[in-house]
């Protein structure tokens, strides 16, 4: 679709069924890459960014095999290449992780440049430290990074950042490295333990993921086996803040409570009441929306991938809400879009939002400028008296599944359009 058009106003009723997470769908593909032998791998969503990973590694010689519409088998058997070069590559962040499988199978990983959404600058210096601490020589130029090693040892990696896509690269590929590695200041979000989770179903021994150290003694081969990822965490929160920001008294289906408490926790302080129906989770609103202050931070701290959402929510509060981005130096682009809408956003050295609320938006033309600020949008429209078009839906549609007809059956008054022409340029050539 190119279009989505929202008539706000609407309160959501009734159940909606989260997808399997993107971010361990992307991470596990790609780890399967290290097998060599035939996965299964269940609950997928079926959304753009997994076609990409699909594509790339069919690219390298993985025999892709759609089972159902949720799962595919992947046989690894007869890999041909070490270098992924596709243009896929270029389209999502999560294409690097091709470095580490490739590497830790193979000794041997070129890759192009990883794309992805834009919050400034994305380095990978902690891929590479950790990469080359593991015995791997790693060279960056002409587009693309090379990893190449006679052999993998295990060593002490103590990460200076934080970081999701360092932590799956490393543990990758010490998954085949002769002896131990300790990764120490490691990510702790849900993907990583479903990753590991993968990883040791098929033979590896990964220890400790979902804490800040994790420990992995090197196996020589891994063997191929059936897996579900679990189901997505920031799906599941997109739609639980807009239900707080509609109103009304929605059951979120296929979902660990437990990875959305640090969600949950900001939307009770913004006036919701959640109730952990074990794998479901129902949300009303009946209370004023409340202002409220938020920092992001890696997990189990409220994620920077709720952030666009929370601030858009928060503009339909009264009062001031300070939103401090903790991950990324660039995330708040998307707020020229909010105030199209009439939002008073300042944001201060790319880090700090102040919102002044004054609990109403008017509907407005708009342009998805990320993934999760797409996802923003779409709950500022919902929430806003009038009709909001949202150009660019390709970056929502990179990591929600049926975004339109899940919405639509709580309630939502959204459609999708194909092949129409661009909203604001249009207005721009009538003025
Ligand atoms: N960083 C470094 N050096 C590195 C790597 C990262 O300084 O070598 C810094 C980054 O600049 C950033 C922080 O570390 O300030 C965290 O980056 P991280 O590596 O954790 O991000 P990522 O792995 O590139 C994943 C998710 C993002 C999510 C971040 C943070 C995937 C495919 N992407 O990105 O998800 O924002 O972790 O949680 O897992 C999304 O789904 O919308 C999305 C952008």
């Amino acid at each position: 679709m190119e279009r989505y058009s929202i008539n706000g106003g609407n309160r959501l009723s009734g159940d909606i069924v989260v997808s399997g997470a993107k971010n361990a769908a992307v991470a596990v593909i790609a780890a399967s890459v290290m097998v060599n032998d035939v996965s299964i791998i269940e609950n997928l969503p079926a959304i753009a960014d997994v076609n990409r990973l699909y594509a790339i590694v069919g690219s390298l010689g993985v025999r892709v095999r759609q089972l159902t519409d949720r799962s595919v088998e992947l046989d690894c058997r007869d890999i041909r290449s070490y270098y992924a070069s596709c243009p896929e590559m270029g389209e999502l962040r999560a294409s690097y992780y091709m470095l580490g499988a490739l590497l830790g199978r193979f000794g041997y990983a070129k890759i192009a440049m990883p794309g992805g959404c834009n919050f400034g600058i994305r380095p990978i210096d902690q891929h590479v430290k950790g990469l080359e601490a593991l015995g791997a020589k790693v060279s960056i130029g002409g587009g693309y990074i090379t990893a190449e090693a006679e052999k993998l040892t295990g060593a002490r990696i103590s990460l200076d950042v934080v970081t999701v896509g360092a932590t799956i690269n490393i543990m990758l590929a010490a998954t085949m490295a002769v002896g131990q590695t300790i990764i120490e200041n490691a990510a702790q979000e849900p993907h990583i333990v479903d990753l590991a989770n993968f990883l040791n179903a098929c033979g590896a021994q990964i220890r400790g993921a979902g804490t800040n150290t994790i420990r992995i003694t090197g196996v020589p081969q891994l063997e191929g086996r059936t897996y579900a990822i679990i189901p997505d965490q920031i799906e599941a929160g997109t739609y639980l803040a807009a239900v707080t920001g509609t109103g009304g008294d929605v059951t979120v289906h296929n979902v660990i409570p437990r990875h959305l408490m640090c969600i949950t926790s900001k939307l009770i302080e913004m006036g919701a009441e959640v109730e952990d129906l074990g794998d479901a989770v129902r949300i009303r609103r009946n209370a004023p929306l409340r202002r409220a202050n938020v920092r992001t931070m890696p997990y189990p701290g409220f994620p920077t991938d709720m952030q666009p959402q929370v601030t858009a929510l928060l503009c339909f509060a009264r009062g001031t809400s300070i939103v401090t981005e903790g991950v990324w130096d660039d995330r708040f682009r998307y707020v020229d879009q909010l105030a199209r809408m009439g939002a008073h956003i300042t944001v201060k050295d790319g880090r700090t939002a102040v919102i002044e609320g004054f609990g109403r938006l008017e509907a407005a033309p708009l342009i998805a400028t990320d993934l999760r600020a797409g996802a923003a949008m779409v709950i500022a429209g919902l929430c806003a008296k009038g009709t909001t078009y949202i150009d660019e839906v390709r970056f929502i549609e990179r990591g929600y599944e049926d975004l339109v007809t899940k919405l639509r059956g709580i309630g939502a008054d959204i459609s999708g359009d194909v092949g129409a022409e661009p909203l604001i340029e249009t207005f721009i050539r009538i003025a």
